[in-house]
């Protein structure tokens, strides 16, 4: 795809086909995400890459931090893990940066799975304990997001549907509602 089909044409993905995401790909992903810009280059993500169906069965089961909001990421055949440890990164002005260390690795590696045709959805409704104990995460590691990663299937499921609803995933405040030029003028 172009770089800006990459961006425009983007959408979380709850729906997943069973079809496996070659090792290349995956790789092109990880890489995505380990060249990305981070406070002091300092690099303090880890990603987990599941594929073992076992273990996605059960974060889909038990990962939710209301109920079984996760199940949906069952049939995905990658389920990433984005952690990261606080230590490595660093504070400034009152901001930690190891989640915008992160989320920056993570989301480079969720566009380089989307120009492959790969959809991925940020997952923050999970239960970090439950997670921490299924992977045996250390206490000193925090769990910031996990994305399930697969090819999205044709017809969307009555969840996915739902939560898109619900959602309203298409809607985006107005261009002059967050952009001022020259002064803070909103
Ligand atoms: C920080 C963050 C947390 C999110 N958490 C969840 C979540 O827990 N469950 C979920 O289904 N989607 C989650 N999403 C996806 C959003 O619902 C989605 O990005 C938004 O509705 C816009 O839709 P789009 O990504 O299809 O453009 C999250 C997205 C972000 C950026």
């Amino acid at each position: 795809m172009e770089f800006d089909e990459v961006i425009f044409s983007r959408r979380s993905v709850r729906s997943f086909q069973d079809k496996e995401i070659p090792d290349i790909i995956l790789s092109e992903m990880m890489e995505a995400a380990r060249v990305s810009p981070s406070f002091q280059n300092k690099q303090c993500w880890r990603f987990i890459v599941v594929r073992n169906k076992n273990t996605i069965k059960e974060l889909a089961l038990k990962s939710g931090l209301v109920s079984k909001v996760n199940f949906f990421i069952k049939d995905a055949p990658v389920v990433v893990i984005a952690c990261s440890d606080p230590q490595k990164s660093g504070t400034m002005n009152n901001q930690d940066y190891y989640l915008v260390d992160t989320t920056i690795a993570f989301q480079q590696m969720m566009l380089t799975a989307w120009n492959h045709g790969i959809g991925s959805c940020w997952l923050a409704a999970f239960n970090e304990k439950k997670v921490r104990d299924i992977l045996g995460i250390p206490a000193n590691i925090r769990v910031v997001a996990l994305s399930p990663f697969g090819y999205p299937k044709e017809k969307k499921s009555i969840y996915e549907q739902t939560i898109k609803l619900i959602s309203q995933c298409k809607k985006r405040d107005d261009i002059t509602d967050i952009i001022s030029f020259d002064k803070w003028d909103f």
